[in-house]
Parts: structure tokens; sequence; C-alpha cells
């Protein structure tokens, strides 16, 4: 990633479509100059229209050239590995940015056992699968590994010794059959994977980046090339939204946010009256520990025992009351989001005039409210929300038909 965009390295959830993008740095240069192109382009515009901004005249290629890079494209298959955090992730996708198959092996069950990511037990857990997940990745798309072309693995931002299982993978698969590795930031995967589903997509353009670990604002120049509007000074909101879930006493199996997202549906969001973190602030950058700590202190000043009785045992009342407090929670915790992410279209705007698309991905992108309320913000301001369908956003969706210990 650019010098100027600079992740924090807290745990991230991770995430099948992490592995799905190529990025040009690193062993790129060793690759062959079929795979070179093909990594560029997995992440630039279609080819029936090179954009001129990333590439110059002289390089635009004519209509049968472009016609055989194509072909070249659909030819080559990638292996995707991804084991940043608590799920273990294999995808394989052909040139041209066809999905042949991925599969996630979910550590849901630990994740409700333990209320959060054990690093050491994680690592246990991918270490069980990742042969099993990595050979139905390739048997659900019909290939071996001899019909590769090269090996994706995400290589951080995430826990260590996760990342280490997956890499530690990818160079086997590679050794067999003789692939170069392509490592991926997890990051810059969420802000590009867009470019999968939106073939229109093309740079420059505005990303926020909402996940477990990460609240980022990021102009995207080109493949490669972002600078870094904001980022939070604390938690994330996806840190947010898990802790307020598990603090009402949520379900945390099916993943905190959408848990949350499900209640606040019954509730009012202008029941509990939080503050919009930072308003004092004139920047793009996010805070997200002192919501979670009115949260907290709603919680107790309403009497609520939420640690002792599970959501599924409150009475109405005390359901109610749940409800209210996730729903009011969303709404200041969204508003945060609009309100840097308004002021993060101007300032980008002014670096890049010609920007017409506002990327939204990460985990908690594949919240309907999150969407609903940015894509009103990108229509303030002219430009085309591109939010990929939550199951590139996040593993979440896919945990319990694609869960290893189940499979036959
Ligand atoms: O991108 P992701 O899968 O992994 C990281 O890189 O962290 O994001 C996971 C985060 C978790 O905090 C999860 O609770 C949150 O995304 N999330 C949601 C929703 N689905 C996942 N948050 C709010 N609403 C959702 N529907
Ligand atoms: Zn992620």
């Amino acid at each position: 990633m650019a010098a100027t965009l600079l992740p924090t390295l807290s745990p991230a959830v991770s995430r099948a479509a992490a592995a799905f993008l190529l990025l040009r740095r690193g062993p790129a240069k060793s690759l062959p100059s079929t795979l070179r192109h093909f990594v560029a382009s997995v992440s630039s515009s279609s080819p029936a229209t090179p954009s001129p901004a990333i590439r110059p005249p002289s390089t635009v290629a004519s209509s049968s050239t472009v016609a055989r890079a194509t072909h070249a494209r659909r030819d080559l298959l990638m292996l995707g590995i991804e084991t940043s955090c608590d799920d273990t992730a294999a995808a394989v996708v052909r040139g041209d940015g066809e999905i042949l198959s991925q599969v996630v092996s979910s550590q849901a069950d630990l994740l409700a056992r333990y209320g959060g990511v054990a690093p050491k037990m994680a690592e246990e857990a991918h270490a069980l699968v990742i042969d099993q997940v990595v050979q139905k990745a390739l048997d659900d798309a019909k290939l071996s590994g001899s019909d590769l072309s090269a090996v994706a693995v995400t290589v951080g931002p995430g826990l260590s010794l996760c990342l280490r299982v997956g890499v530690h993978k990818a160079r086997q698969v590679a050794k067999s059959f003789g692939l170069p590795i392509v490592g991926v930031h997890h990051m810059e995967a969420h802000a590009l994977v867009s470019r999968l589903v939106n073939k229109d997509l093309d740079f420059p353009f505005l990303a926020l980046l909402i996940s477990g670990g990460h609240n980022l604002l990021v102009l995207a120049h080109s493949l490669g090339q972002y600078v870094q509007l904001g980022t939070t000074i604390d938690d994330a909101i996806g840190e947010a939204y898990d802790k307020t879930a598990r603090w009402l006493g949520l379900d945390m199996r099916k993943g905190g946010g959408p848990a949350l997202e499900e209640l606040a549906l019954d509730g009012d969001p202008d029941a509990v009256k939080f503050r919009v973190p930072m308003r004092q602030h004139k920047d793009c950058n996010f805070s997200y520990a002192g919501l979670k700590t009115q949260v907290r202190l709603a919680i107790e000043s309403k009497n609520l025992s939420t640690d002792d009785i599970p959501i599924s045992s409150a009475s109405e009342e005390d359901r109610q009351s749940r409800a209210n407090i996730a729903a009011s929670f969303q709404r200041v915790a969204v508003l945060h989001l609009e309100e840097r992410c308004q002021r993060a279209v101007e300032w980008a705007l002014k670096i890049e005039p010609s920007i017409k698309y506002f990327v939204v991905s990460g985990g908690v992108a594949s919240n309907k409210y999150v969407r609903t309320r940015l894509n009103q913000v990108a229509e303030n301001n002219r430009l085309q929300l591109v939010s990929p369908p939550p199951s590139l956003c996040t593993d979440n969706v896919l945990h319990r038909r694609h869960d290893c210990l189940d499979w036959d």
C-alpha cells in the first residue's frame, strides 16, 4: 500500500473477498508479463474502455489487442487465500473477474464462546481446516492446482499467528505447482473488490472502508496510489457495533453487527440522546470509543441486566429498552460516518474534481441503514455510491452455508 495509507494493525475479521484482488507491489516484479497485466487489470477498468487517466494514450490498446487481452485474462486463474483473523477463506477467480468459487469456514462458535478472538485458538482452528477449505475452493471451481496461474494471499493487516497459516499454505501450493505468489493488503482489497462488481468503476474515487478494526477514508488515485483523508483515532465502527451487541445480550453467533442491525429495526432511534463524536474537529477522522462509553452508561442507568439475561429471555419491556438503545446507537454511529464522509467528499473533489464514485466497503458496509444513509451523502454530491454485495463486504453471510465442520 502507498506510504500515505497507514492502517493500524488491530485485529480484523477475515473475509474471502480480501483474497480476490491482486496487488502489483512486491512479487509482481517477478511475475510473467501476462500475469502482471492481469494483476493490474483485475483492478482496472473494463478492457473495452481503457481509461486515459491511468493509461497514457500511447499504450491504449487497439480493439484486436483488447480482444486478445480479454481472452488472455479469462484464461488466468487465481487462487486466493485469506486467514487474517477468525475465518478461513479461499476463492478461485478468473482473470476477467468471474468468481468461480468461494469457501469460508467460520469460527463463529469460538467467537461466541470466548467473546472475542483468541489468536492462539484462531490459529489452531485455521490450521485444522485450511487444507479442506482450499481443496473445496478448487473442487467447486472444478479445477486442480495445476490449472492455476498464481496464488494470492492476505499478508496483513491481521493477526500474525493467523496470517502465517494462510501464507504457509499459499507457499505450499505455489511450490507444488511452480506458481508465483501475490501478497494482498487486507484494506486495499476491501476498496478494490468493488471493481469486480462494478466494471465501470474507474480511478480516481473516494472510498470509505468500515470494518471491525478500521475506519478509513481514502482517495484512490490509481492502483497502489492512495491518500488517506481520515482514520479512527481509537476504535472502528465495527468494534462499536460488536461491543454494543454484546452488552445488549444479543446472540453473537450471527455476528454482533447483524444482530444489532436487526434489533435496531424495533427501536426508537431518538429514544436515547447520544452525542455525535468529534463535531468540534473539522477533519475527516473518526472516534467510536466515547460512543461506546455512552452506550455502556445508558445500559447501566436503565438497570438492564444484560450480562445475565440474553435478549431471548428478556421481558417485553426490557427488550424494548434494548432495542431503543440499539437504534439510538446506530443512528449516531452512522451520523458520525455521514458527517465525516460529507467533509471527505468536499476535500476529495478539491483534489480530484473528476471523481464520480463513492465506494463503501468492509463488513459494516453490509448494513442496510449504513448503505441508505451513505447513498444519500453520495446523491447530495452527485456521486454514485458503489458498495459490493454483503457477501463481498464481509464473510458473515456465508458462515452457515460453508461451515467446514459440517462438511461430509
Ligand atoms: O470487514 P470485516 O468482515 O472484517 C474486518 O476487516 O474487520 O468486518 C467485520 C465487522 C464486524 O465488526 C461486524 O460486526 C461488522 O463488520 N458487520 C456489521 C454488519 N455485518 C458485519 N456491522 C453492522 N451491521 C452489519 N450488518
Ligand atoms: Zn476486513
